[in-house]
């Protein structure tokens, strides 16, 4: 049979296969390997995929790749990143060095505040560019699917434009990209606290929630036609302190979901508010950093169909010693997946192999877990799990040969770059 592209003698071929389903507890322990293996892609799928001798015979193509004895790998699923913005935080980089905490930083204007004046001023060309390029990186390292999550506008015209770059880019840029709507990330400057009398200090958060549940959600919803898109379009809180409360974050999730959103939270990534519960309640696709998460709150997440990302880069950005507990949540039977988080604060990270190097030595992942938290899982993190994330026979075609003859390798080096070909959607794009 004539087929569009063969990939075939490859030591290790990790299909990370998962029957539709996320890998959880000690499933994600097995990378499904097939050894001197090969795959037939026709019409941006795979067709078929067994060992080499067999697909040779079966199929033939003018597009012939040798891996060489290589790996071959599902591409990387990055399922959490903040990469629309404009500008710098280089000065805070320095800051944090001399001592100076995260959210303090945030609570006096700077940390992602000054991310929004930065990306206020931007024009949308200028968004799109600067955007580009962190993409870029992204896909050198790997990466062929996305999530982009908006937050840096929080005011209605700028978060549109945040998503209107997102749409763009997705059109324009060889990464498909997921768009996560979150002008709940931040309360902006003109929401802040005001004087209400002499002695009352009043908090204006509460009116902007409103302002995101009656005007910036139902534009969003209506601008970019929810309801006939073919990806899922997502709607994410920050719920923390001195951030979104839980019942802020409550109001947020749940006018999303009347909406048509699908949901994912930031929660727990310093302090507990609750927030898993109530997104695990709400059927949220994922709950993301899970730092300070309780062992009731993991068992609740393993008995659900709610991912659970984590974020190490943050945690290893930080120079902190506290990670999430992925460990015991894999162990506990939840899915769990990995993303860089790549954003200009807590983050800037735009590679999935340094995310699943930080997730092996500090969260006690092996490499095989780490391969599926980033590929297969992830992709159930973006509610693609049956579409991308594994070599599997039906789905799309996006995979990476690795410049190694063992995949633990690509976890156990750090720093480099294994990646040697890229294949999207069965097209070989470098290599
Ligand atoms: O996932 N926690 C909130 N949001 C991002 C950080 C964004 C920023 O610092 O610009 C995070 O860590
Ligand atoms: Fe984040």
């Amino acid at each position: 049979m004539k087929t569009d592209l063969i990939i075939y003698n490859v030591a290790q071929l990790l299909t990370c296969a998962s029957n539709g389903k996320p890998k959880r507890g000690a499933e994600m322990r097995n990378v499904d390997i097939i050894e001197n293996g090969a795959l037939a892609i026709k019409d941006e799928v795979i067709i078929a995929i067994g060992k080499s001798g067999e697909i040779i015979k079966n199929f033939e193509s003018e597009n012939v790749i040798d891996a060489h004895k290589k790996v071959v790998c599902p591409a990387f699923v990055d399922p959490h990143t903040h990469i629309v913005y404009a500008g710098n935080r280089l000065n805070e980089f320095e800051l944090k060095i001399k001592g100076a905490d995260y959210l303090e930083i945030l609570e006096n204007g700077g940390g992602i505040i000054s991310t929004v004046k930065q990306t206020r001023q931007a024009s949308l060309k200028e968004l799109i560019e600067q955007s580009r390029r962190r993409l870029d990186k992204m896909f050198s390292n790997g990466t062929l699917t996305a999530e982009i999550k908006t937050g840096y506008g929080l005011d209605t015209e700028t978060e549109l434009k945040m998503l209107e770059a997102i749409f763009e880019l997705d059109k324009t840029h060889e990464i498909d990209l997921i768009p996560t709507f979150l002008p709940a990330h931040a309360v902006p400057p003109e929401y802040k606290e005001v004087q209400s009398s002499k002695f009352k200090v009043q908090s204006r958060s509460d009116d902007y929630v409103e302002l995101i549940c009656d005007e910036m959600l139902p534009l969003a919803n209506s601008k970019f036609k929810i309801h006939n898109l073919k990806l899922p379009f997502f709607v994410d809180v920050f719920c923390e302190k001195n951030v979104f409360s839980l019942e802020q974050s409550k109001r947020v999730l749940e006018t999303a979901k009347s909406l048509g959103f699908k949901l994912k939270a930031h929660v727990d990534e310093f302090t507990n508010l609750g927030c898993a519960e109530l997104a695990i309640e709400l059927g949220a696709t994922s709950i993301d950093h899970l730092d300070a998460t309780s062992d009731e709150e993991i068992r609740l997440l393993a008995e659900s169909n709610t991912i659970g990302i984590v974020t190490p880069t943050v945690n290893f950005n930080f120079g902190s010693a506290h990670f999430a507990d992925a460990r015991k949540m894999i162990d506990a039977g939840c899915a769990i997946a990995v993303s860089t988080d790549y954003n200009p604060g807590s983050a800037p990270c735009p590679s999935q192999p340094l995310a699943m190097a930080i997730a092996c030595r500090y969260q006690k992942l092996l490499p095989s877990e780490a391969f599926n938290a980033a590929t297969i899982n992830a992709a159930f993190g973006l509610g693609l799990g049956k579409k991308i994330g594994s070599l599997e026979v039906g789905k799309q075609a996006d995979v990476l040969i690795l410049d190694t003859d063992d995949f633990r390798q690509a976890a156990y080096e750090f720093g480099g770059n294994f990646v040697e070909s890229i294949v999207k959607k069965g097209r070989i794009l470098n290599g």
